[in-house]
């Protein structure tokens, strides 16, 4: 039997501040012991399934290293090659494979499907992005703005781009740790505070010129134009996004220490200069790996509870 109560993380808003401050300690602790060789693995005989419905390089790779490093296992699948694929009801798929393994990690369309999942899964479902989430993401873009930076808190980040799955995050994730968002997307392309799910607009400010939404700003960061999911829309999007480039001029405005950060695959050109990317503000090889440490830290929480 678990010591403590059954999480699952499907949005950023699951977990509270203290709890994020653990997790950002024991990421960090985690991280150390990487570097050093030192055996880490509290999740022996523990299994980590992890399901894919769109493609991943760093989420697959960060989860499926993590869960081995922790003394684990892994178990694959897609929709195409299992019955996920096939029409097997998700709540039918839950109750069976929730009582092979002990945790569960899925990215998908609709984040009613990872809810559905959750809802009759015995044990923790992680998000590992849907059209309206990416919480992995941002708990590890937090973690290495704290490395490089100290606390994110009253801090200003600047989100050019699309009002997607990483801005909806970036939005709850200013609301419990207390820093403010500068948002500029292009017409018909706005974040939907209601799909955000957030309570309040007190946290972030909507600028129509990307340039304004950088004045100032600690961190600057963007994301494909066309997401996972949208590919029909790539053309309209191509228009659409062609100002909302992130490029020296726009780190020019920001702070003179502002970081860069792009959650990848990135498409230099697009929504980011290779100037910038390839640059000295950019951290987007930390923000990377800290996939892996953050979400070695997420696991260990969500199986164990705080440790120590
Ligand atoms: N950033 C991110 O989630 O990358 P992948 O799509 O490669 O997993
Ligand atoms: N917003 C992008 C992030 C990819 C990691 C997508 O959903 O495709």
């Amino acid at each position: 039997m678990k010591a403590h109560a059954m999480k699952h993380y499907l949005q950023f808003s699951d977990l509270s501040a203290t709890e994020y401050a653990y997790l950002f300690e024991r990421a960090a602790l985690i991280k150390k012991k990487f570097k050093t060789y030192e055996r880490h693995q509290p999740l022996v005989d523990r299994t980590l399934a992890m399901i894919f419905e769109k493609a991943s390089t760093r989420t697959r790779v960060s989860f499926e290293a993590g869960m081995y490093q922790l003394g684990g296992s892994v178990v694959h699948l897609t929709t195409g090659d299992s019955q996920l694929g096939r029409a097997e009801p998700i709540e039918d798929s839950a109750k069976v494979i929730s009582r092979m393994v002990d945790l569960v990690m899925i990215r998908t369309f609709e984040q009613t499907k990872i809810e559905c999942f959750a809802q009759h899964s015995r044990v923790p479902v992680i998000n590992g992005l849907t059209n309206e989430f990416h919480p992995c993401q941002i708990l590890a873009d937090i973690f290495t703005y704290i490395e490089h930076r100290g606390s994110i808190e009253g801090k200003t980040v600047a989100w050019v781009g699309d009002g997607n799955n990483m801005a909806n995050t970036w939005l709850q994730a200013s609301e419990i740790l207390g820093f403010k968002v500068h948002l500029s997307t292009p017409s018909g392309y706005e974040v939907d505070q209601s799909i955000a799910g957030i309570r309040s607009a007190d946290s972030y400010q909507v600028f129509d010129d990307p340039m304004q939404a950088c004045v100032g700003a600690d961190l600057v960061t963007t994301d494909v134009w066309t997401s996972m999911g949208y590919e029909a829309e790539n053309e309209a999007r191509k228009t659409a996004f062609a100002n909302w480039c992130v490029d020296p001029e726009m780190m020019g405005v920001a702070k003179s220490d502002a970081l860069f950060m792009h959650c990848l695959p990135a498409h230099r050109g697009e929504e980011v200069a290779a100037e910038v990317i390839d640059g000295a503000q950019s951290v987007v090889w930390d923000e990377a790996e800290n996939r892996l440490h953050a979400q070695k830290a997420l696991m260990e929480y969500l199986l164990l509870g705080r440790i120590g």
